[in-house]
């Protein structure tokens, strides 16, 4: 198993939009294998493809990550509901090492997204899994999560944010 390698904070494809993916090639699962390697290796229980340097709008999510039953692959992704309730927990993100913090996101959420072959699901989520779709549909979107904490957080981690500019980041 080999990680296809995280880009960090400063990157610029962690703040671009993703492309559509529309061709469902043979080039698709194996990406996605590769994706999958990389989230179990890097300790993730999710990950965006502009995380490994590819801006396409493909995510692998796994909320137990050695439990092959619970991994998701989704292709172009898009909540179509968010429930009126939300919920707040500590995150984190590959791409941001050495940071955590308090996140609000919708409790429930429905997502519609395509599978390798270009079949289209739809999922209801709660709990963890809905946070983690929210997330990485957030990464497709340029948006990360430090762009949801509260101002006296976003002030208290800006040090931190300069030395992963910097490349002074704190190792995983
Ligand atoms: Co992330």
């Amino acid at each position: 198993m080999k990680s296809l390698g995280i880009k960090i904070y400063g990157d610029k494809l962690l703040r671009s939009k993703s492309k559509a993916v529309e061709d469902f090639g043979s080039d698709l699962s194996p990406f996605l294998e590769q994706m999958i390697e990389t989230m179990i290796i890097e300790g993730g229980v999710g990950l965006a493809a502009p995380q490994v340097g590819i801006s396409k709008k493909i995510a692998v999510i796994n909320p137990e990550p050695e439990n092959t039953a619970t991994l998701i692959k989704m292709i172009n992704p898009r909540i179509v509901s968010t429930s009126d309730e939300v919920e707040t927990l500590e995150e984190g993100c590959l791409s941001i090492p050495g940071i955590r913090g308090d996140v609000v996101r919708s409790s429930a959420i429905e997502v519609v997204y395509q599978d390798e072959n270009g079949r289209e699901h739809n999922v209801k989520a709660e709990g963890l899994l809905a946070r983690i779709i929210q997330h990485e549909i957030d990464h497709l979107n340029g948006v990360l999560f430090i762009d949801h904490l509260s101002l006296a957080k976003k002030a208290l981690i800006k040090p931190e944010l300069r030395n992963l500019l910097h490349g002074r980041g704190r190792e995983r």
